[in-house]
């Protein structure tokens, strides 16, 4: 059973240090890699607030698959070298985009997106999918919640892959 309340009245370290708790209790484990992906971007999103969306795009060998998430329903498949998600996948490194309407070529699949942190998921040298978050807010991920969501990453990459 989870109780989210364990987290209230936490200061924003000590909520990450818990999320990062519980993440590595979901994730090392004997699940499939769908139930635990799933159960991350639950996690992630009742954790880290307001969110919109937050879930997994993963490399199918042909382009980024939609994965496991939380929120609408999102494009299924995004081209390599397309989005945020795109640049994230082919530059392999975090993409922390404060207004997503002035990134170009930014892909719009839930309109209330203002802006977006995107983390790439690597196993060995390669980039097997990612991690994206979308904010209705402006400027809503802070450097200190990038740090902290890297290490959920972290996490993902060596119980889940
Ligand atoms: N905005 C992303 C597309 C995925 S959705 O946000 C869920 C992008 O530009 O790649």
């Amino acid at each position: 059973m989870f109780d989210i309340k364990i987290f209230e009245n936490l200061t924003l370290e000590e909520k990450y240090q818990s999320m990062l708790s519980a993440l590595r209790g979901l994730v090392d484990n004997s699940d499939s890699q769908t139930a635990k992906l799933a159960n991350s971007s639950a996690l992630i999103n009742a954790l880290v607030g307001r969110l919109n969306w937050c879930g997994f795009y993963l490399d199918n060998k042909k382009e980024l698959e939609l994965g496991p998430f939380q929120g609408m329903p999102a494009c299924t498949k995004i081209p390599y070298d397309k989005g945020v998600c795109g640049k994230c996948y082919s530059t392999k490194k975090t993409i922390r985009v404060d207004d997503v309407n002035a990134f170009p070529g930014h892909i719009a699949c839930d309109v209330a997106s203002n802006s977006e942190l995107v983390i790439p998921i690597i196993v060995g040298e390669k980039c097997v999918g990612l991690l994206d978050m979308d904010s209705a807010e402006l400027s809503r991920f802070t450097q200190l919640e990038e740090k902290y969501l890297k290490e959920a990453v972290k996490l993902i990459e060596k119980y889940v892959f």
